[in-house]
């Protein structure tokens, strides 16, 4: 049964999160079920094949929908660990991961997306964070949380769809906060003041591990609220939150669609097999 016999390695996952439950628009090839040493993923794997017009092969790709199929996990529940070492399993090399995010700019509005450079990180250490520990010591660089060529190509196909009503911002810093609950107003003209765009409780601890397992990682941030500090914009809700993504959905599968087909090019192939990457962890080791 092919739904749960893909054997072919697939280089490229794409993490859906809130209001990104499933990705239609590519053809349904199997559903896997890998279990990990850090338990089950978010979701099923969907292996769905992208009919890439540049290559003329159908390229696969890995979907996970972070918060579960029917987003039944809150943030601090989501296996992250887990959601990693799966798809790195599979042979993903490059993740393009999408989050619903919190406006700390004005001229970031409702709807727009942001390729961050940055993170700053306000979780709380009660979700495991690392594959590093137990006898296992590593130390990743960390400077860069995502991967900057990888932002590169994001940012053009993002650009390229401006006449077609995707609105972009290249580079900025996401916050990461523990939630679930949104932030105090004094929370948010903190995080104002420290220089942040947006705010989000997903992109850690998921950009670091994908850094620990040599995976080239880009967040995708798409703006649905502008937090609590805005005037007259309204305290974020919800159904803001909902409403917003789902009426950006096209975009987001739109832009999705675009970087797929940028990266199957065969000039991007050291890129999605991440080689720049590897050999980074090359320094940790057992210590027994
Ligand atoms: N995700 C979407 N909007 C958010 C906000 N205002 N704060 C944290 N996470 C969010």
């Amino acid at each position: 049964n092919i739904a749960d016999s893909y054997n072919n390695p697939i280089t490229i996952a794409v993490i859906g999160g809130t209001g990104l439950q499933s990705l239609d628009g590519f053809s349904h090839i199997a559903t896997l079920k890998p279990t990990t040493p850090w338990g089950n993923p978010s979701s099923p794997i969907s292996i769905l094949h992208h009919d890439s017009p540049s290559s003329g092969n159908p390229i696969p790709i890995a979907f996970i929908s972070r918060h579960g199929l029917h987003h039944e996990l809150a943030p601090h529940e989501v296996p992250n660990r887990a959601n990693i070492a799966a798809l790195r399993s599979l042979g993903v090399r490059t993740i393009i991961a999408f989050s619903a995010v919190g406006s700390l700019q004005e001229k970031i509005k409702p709807r727009d997306f942001v390729v961050p450079d940055q993170v700053i990180d306000r979780t709380k250490g009660i979700r495991p964070f690392t594959f590093f520990e137990g006898g296992m010591v590593g130390h990743v660089g960390f400077a860069d949380p995502f991967d900057p060529t990888l932002a590169q190509i994001v940012t053009k196909c993002g650009h390229s769809l401006e006449g077609e009503g995707v609105r972009l911002h290249d580079k900025g810093t996401v916050i990461c906060m523990e939630g679930p609950a949104f932030s105090t107003r004094a929370e948010s003209d903190m995080y104002r003041s420290w220089g942040g765009s947006v705010v989000n409780m997903s992109a850690l601890p998921e950009a670091k591990l994908a850094k620990e397992a040599e995976i080239a990682y880009q967040m995708i941030c798409m703006s649905t609220d502008y937090d609590c500090w805005h005037d007259s914009a309204g305290d974020v809700t919800v159904e803001m939150v909902m409403g917003n993504m789902k009426a950006n959905s096209l975009n987001a599968r739109r832009f999705v669609g675009a970087v797929l087909n940028e990266l199957s090019k065969e000039e991007h192939e050291d890129l999605v097999l991440a080689k720049h990457l590897e050999g980074g962890m090359k320094f940790s080791g057992a210590v027994t």
